[in-house]
């Protein structure tokens, strides 16, 4: 399969599709680009609709929350293909549950048609042999949702990863988790996640139907046992974190600021709602830094509207000093909860 090359005089982009893997570089190989003149990822919510219920939901979805139409979805991604940029490498569906939208596959096949890579996060509920086949060959990876250990289904996984599809965990990090996710970076459940191809904590942010009740706290000195563990790669299986944690893992001074991105939100990847709304983060509430795309073309909101925000989360905000000082971009001006390295 060709990889997707995208070269401007600042800007240098490659991606395999057949791994995920991706590089990019600025003028320079050792610099980086500041932003991408296209995104590279786009996160799509294909719908607002779960059954599940988690009481943390942040998207607060429901059995009855709306879908976006085939025919919508195959509007987005005309308008995420450019004449100059092409497409973006890759394409994260969420939601709502994704499979529990109708046309799944549909959608799935939509965007592997224009040669771009499809991954999607799911609470997994849904999944059975069957679904597993259709799945082969159809996506990147699929990331399975947990918010404790209890919830994680080894069988399920065993379907996707015996037909050689990639599956993560994504394992919601609270005070509830927090022990649990100390024993996945020290290897303890090595064993039983041998299938999976990685780990991503997601911080959880008090939005939608989550209380600020049980959120990580600075103060709980389980987290630095936590990050101590990450830091000391006990663990066999690949670990990694949500943009939003990226000031704590850099502040922490022991994890190689080398493997860690700062928030790419709005800079490299962008987001869009099932109602069509173009946002920098799917965490950005709606009509915040947010222009539709029946009203707006993407190329103007990705060059133009996004600018403000750019220029807002570029400026250097941080008094403190910190060991990875150099390589962050600062606080996630949405959730001064949980953006610790802030908290004196
Ligand atoms: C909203 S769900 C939608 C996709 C799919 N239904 C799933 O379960 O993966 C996407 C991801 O957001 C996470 N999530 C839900 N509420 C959250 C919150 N309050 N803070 C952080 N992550 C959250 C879920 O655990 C899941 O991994």
């Amino acid at each position: 399969m060709e990889p997707m090359y995208r070269h401007s005089s600042d800007y240098h982009f490659l991606g395999y599709r057949e791994n995920g893997f991706t590089v990019r570089w600025g003028k320079t190989l050792p610099e980086n680009p500041i932003r991408a003149p296209w995104p590279e990822l786009a996160d799509i919510s294909v719908s607002n609709r779960c059954s599940k219920g988690c009481d943390f939901c942040y998207r607060d979805s429901r059995p009855d929350g709306a879908l976006m139409s085939l025919q919508d979805y195959e509007f987005v991604l005309d308008s995420l293909t450019s004449p100059l940029w092409g497409t973006p490498f890759q394409i994260a569906l969420g939601g709502g549950e994704p499979l529990e939208h109708p046309q799944i596959l549909d959608i799935l096949d939509a965007t592997r048609r224009r040669g771009i890579v499809v991954n999607f996060t799911t609470n997994g509920l849904a999944l059975d042999a069957s679904l597993a086949t259709a799945l082969k060959g159809r996506v990147g990876a699929i990331a399975l949702s947990v918010a404790a250990l209890s919830e994680y289904d080894g069988a399920r996984v065993r379907l996707l990863s015996s037909r050689g599809v990639r599956a993560h965990l994504h394992f919601l990090l609270d005070q509830n988790s927090l022990g649990e996710a100390v024993e996945i970076a020290c290897g303890k459940h090595d064993g039983l996640l041998q299938d999976l191809s990685g780990v991503v904590f997601l911080t959880r942010k008090p939005q939608g139907r989550s209380s600020l009740e049980g959120l990580l706290r600075f103060e709980d000195p389980r987290l630095n046992e936590f990050l101590d563990a990450v830091a000391s790669t006990y663990s066999r299986i690949p670990l990694g974190f949500d943009a939003c944690a990226v000031p704590l893992l850099l502040h922490h001074g022991r994890i190689d600021p080398q493997t860690i991105d700062a928030c790419e939100c709005g800079f490299f990847s962008v987001y869009i709602d099932e109602n069509l709304e173009v946002r920098p983060c799917s965490f950005s509430k709606s009509g915040q830094n947010g222009w539709n795309l029946r009203d707006v073309d993407f190329g103007t909101i990705w060059e133009e509207r996004f600018a403000d925000y750019r220029s807002r989360q570029s400026a250097d905000l941080c008094s403190r000093s910190c060991p990875g000082r150099a390589h962050c971009r600062g606080k996630c001006p949405l959730f001064p909860e949980i953006s610790f390295c802030y908290q004196s």
